[in-house]
């Protein structure tokens, strides 16, 4: 049986989850959040180390960014299975609603959608990603490391509001007017 929650997953993506893979929230259940958190850790310590960001030591700092602004109320995993194979940190906007002053309503930020590399491509990133609209949210504001190399993917459907010197700053908006000024990204 689907929740609410998956089936406006399945409404939103326009596809539907594979059997095996449940979407669920974090609190209240037994998934462990550090393995969560590392399992994020690993993923973006590559493009964290070429960016130059934290150059101490660019794990602990990724780490400490991620646990300051959680909000595991609203974060969610994929399962397949018995195994959790991918989440999507959420939290109330912070800092980057400078950049998301244009946008009316009530928004998220995604912190850090991962999907682990061996159940890529089966729609578990797309259903996460589509998590915020599907709980009824107007937007969802990120930031995403240009090292990371994949703002072509994001502005495939959100809209880039703002650049810092290593980050670009995208939105997605569900309700309401779009944000009227975005830099360009240098070709
Ligand atoms: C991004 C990611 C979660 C996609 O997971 P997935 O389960 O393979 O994705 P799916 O098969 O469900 O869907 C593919 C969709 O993801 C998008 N996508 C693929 N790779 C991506 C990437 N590196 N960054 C952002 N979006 C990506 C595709 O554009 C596609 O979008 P569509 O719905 O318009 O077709 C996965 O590739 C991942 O964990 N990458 C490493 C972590 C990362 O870079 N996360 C984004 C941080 S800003």
């Amino acid at each position: 049986m689907r929740t609410e929650l998956e089936n406006r997953i399945e409404t939103v993506t326009g596809t539907v989850l594979p059997d095996d893979v449940r979407i669920v929230g974090i609190e209240g259940t037994d998934i462990i959040r550090s393995e969560v958190i590392e399992a994020c850790v690993r993923e973006f310590l590559p493009a964290t180390i070429s960016s130059g960001r934290w150059q101490e030591d660019p794990a602990s700092g990724i780490r400490q960014d991620l646990l300051s602004s959680v909000d595991w109320s609203l974060s969610m995993v994929a399962v397949r299975g018995d195994a959790v194979v991918g989440c999507y940190l959420l939290s109330r906007p912070g800092d980057v609603n400078a950049a998301a002053a244009e946008l009316s309503g009530t928004g998220v930020e995604g912190l850090a959608l991962v999907v682990l590399k061996s159940h890529r491509g089966f729609g578990i990133g797309r259903a996460l990603r589509a998590v915020p609209e599907a709980m009824g949210f107007d937007y969802v504001v990120g930031t995403h490391l240009k090292t990371l190399g994949n703002l072509d993917h994001w502005l495939r459907r959100r809209h880039l509001i703002g650049e810092e010197d290593d980050m670009w700053i995208t939105a997605e908006v569900f309700n309401g007017p779009l944000p009227v000024s975005s830099p360009q990204p240098a070709p």
